[in-house]
């Protein structure tokens, strides 16, 4: 079956969807976007996402492209027509088409494009062993809180990543803390059993598996600090594990060719695992 794409109003085969050359997302990556995990059939975290989605046209001055209840709807019948059970939703706005200038046009339309393809979630083996880590500079700008579509900091250290032979980069600030990773959130046990991740702000993108990781901690009365942590204390973590929307919680049991704790995933992080997973299955089904 063709994958389907919506594009500013129209269903159409991925082939023929197209957008204007002068599109600001095009030129400037002038433009927000979203990444929502169809899981079984359920969308996870809907309405935070497009929460999210909502923050970061607003910090971007960018018009919202049609109602949430519109929105939902799109959503849905790109769900119906791909008829996909396991998936990732992908959605961007940009600021709209206008001769190329750097300043926001007088007069521009959001621009709105929908597509989704099948998930490609970690291996059994990724998820029994853990994944290694790396480590690289934080080139990014300040405001990362943004899910903007200005991703090339993000792509060099995947890229770098990608040539090192393992999963992710974790990426270092000036002062030696981890903020998050390339395209996910990182998360330690420190060797004294706290659970530490960034804490939320404009240095990291506040992602919605996290939130949602840090509610399921709450529920379970585990302790945990939001907290910049150094590369020297992930270094001598118990446990180490990333979450995202494609990823849910994954074990880290390398950092930088160097075993976390045993080398093994931990306890904390298969439990956070088990839950995240329960946790989602609890969610209504769209299809
Ligand atoms: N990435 N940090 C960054 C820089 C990200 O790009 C992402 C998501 C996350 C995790 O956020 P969430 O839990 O909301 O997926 C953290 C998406 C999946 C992407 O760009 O494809």
């Amino acid at each position: 079956m063709s994958r389907i794409a919506y594009v500013n109003g129209r269903y159409l085969p991925l082939a023929q969807a197209q957008v204007h050359i002068e599109d600001r997302g095009y030129q400037f990556a002038d433009g927000v976007y979203e990444v929502v995990p169809l899981y079984r059939g359920r969308l996870l975290d809907e309405e935070p996402h497009l929460d999210r989605f909502d923050y970061s046209l607003r910090e971007l001055q960018i018009a919202p492209p049609m109602s949430r209840a519109a929105l939902k709807l799109v959503l849905r019948e790109l769900v119906r027509r791909n008829g996909l059970g396991d998936a990732l939703l992908y959605f961007q706005a940009t600021r709209g088409v206008a001769p190329r200038d750097h300043k926001f046009p007088a007069k521009a339309k959001t621009a709105f494009v929908a597509t989704m393809r099948r998930s490609r979630p970690p291996s059994a083996k990724q998820i029994e062993e853990g994944v290694a880590v790396m480590t690289t500079r934080d080139i990014r700008w300040a405001r990362c809180d943004i899910k903007s579509l200005n991703l090339l900091p993000n792509l060099l250290a995947k890229q770098q990543a990608t040539v090192a032979g393992v999963f992710e980069a974790w990426l270092v600030d000036d002062d030696d803390n981890i903020t998050e990773g390339s395209s996910t959130n990182a998360w330690i046990v420190t060797a004294d059993g706290r659970l530490v991740t960034h804490d939320a702000g404009a240095a990291i993108l506040n992602g919605i598996t996290r939130q949602r990781v840090i509610k399921l901690m709450e529920s379970e009365g585990l302790t945990f600090e939001q907290r910049s942590f150094s590369r020297d204390e992930a270094m001598r973590a118990r446990e180490a594990f990333l979450s995202s929307s494609s990823s849910f919680v994954l074990p880290i049991t390398r950092i930088d060719g160097k075993p976390v704790g045993e080398g093994k995933p931990g306890p904390m992080t298969r439990r956070l695992r088990e839950i995240y997973v329960a946790a989602a299955l609890e969610a209504p089904a769209v299809i």
